[in-house]
């Protein structure tokens, strides 16, 4: 399976998947499922279909499945993909309803053979193929009539956008760039945390309890995945709007991350 786009110093982002796998337990699954059923807005997915683009350590497609979708998995990275194997192995044992499989979203030829889905969830991921913007418009067809497109991208901040994509560059480009980094961000994260929780009168471990809570996911990864995560673009809340207006998509829903990094998401309904 190749990418349309050559990138060198790609993140290996299975390998931390795999890592994040030895943390993974029933109440992050449950707040996993929580988080899809509240962003979608719904209580369950029996009898709907569910494409996970960019399934990574497979938590959102096994979420999906416990809430009733047919669920189709894919990823570019073949540790990504081994590791949605092993979460479904190990959750979901010979589940013919479960499809998990190497693809690359900007591989067209390999999408049109997928059909179309209820539910399209790409979170964290059209920011990470090299090419954002041909990932944004190759996921819209993928969409049946009256469905959602669920994406999440990096929100675009200007200059701090542009010094992150450097360091993350620079952590992928070598052993000595991810040690020396990772020496230098691990403690500014949790230095800023410790800071900011002293202001607000709060427990400095509260924070890293409570993360958890939100997408299920786990702080320590999510340091690792934010330093290494590369390629990396960004896009500001008015453009993905205006590419999906042209595509006859209707936002249904938005959060977005203020002047802050991280995901800004999107839930887009295809009219
Ligand atoms: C930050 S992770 C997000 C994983 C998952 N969607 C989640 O919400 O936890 C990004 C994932 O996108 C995958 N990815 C990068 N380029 C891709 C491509 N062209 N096609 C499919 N997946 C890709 C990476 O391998 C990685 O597993």
């Amino acid at each position: 399976m190749q990418q349309s786009v050559i990138v060198s110093h790609r993140f290996e982002f299975g390998k931390n998947w795999n890592r994040f796998l030895s943390v993974l337990d029933e109440e992050r699954i449950q707040i996993a499922e929580h988080s899809l059923r509240r962003m979608l807005e719904v209580e369950h997915l029996k009898g709907k279909s569910f494409l996970d683009v960019g399934s990574g350590s497979g938590l959102f497609s096994l979420a999906a499945r416990r809430l009733g979708a047919r669920v189709h998995s894919f990823d570019y990275d073949l540790q990504s993909v081994a590791c949605t194997k092993e979460m479904r192995r190990l959750f979901s044992a010979g589940d013919s309803e479960w499809v998990v499989e190497q693809g690359s979203v900007l591989d067209e030829g390999y999408l049109a053979l997928l059909g179309t889905f209820d539910v399209v969830y790409a979170w964290g991921v059209l920011h990470h193929t090299g090419d954002m913007w041909t990932a944004c418009n190759n996921v819209a067809p993928l969409v049946r009539n009256g469905g959602l497109l669920f994406i999440a991208i990096y929100n675009d901040q200007g200059p701090p956008s542009v010094f992150w994509r450097w360091i993350k560059r620079a952590y992928c480009s070598s052993l000595l760039g991810k040690v020396v980094l990772a020496m230098v961000f691990i403690p500014y994260f949790i230095l800023r945390g410790l800071a900011a929780d002293t202001v607000r009168r709060k427990s400095p471990l509260r924070r890293y309890f409570d993360y958890r809570r939100t997408r299920g996911m786990s702080c320590t990864h999510d340091w690792i995945d934010w330093l290494g995560g590369y390629p990396f673009e960004v896009a500001k809340p008015e453009q993905v709007f205006e590419l999906y207006k042209q595509k006859e998509y209707v936002l249904v829903r938005l959060e977005t991350r203020g002047g802050a990094n991280g995901n800004n998401e999107f839930i887009f309904r295809k009219s």
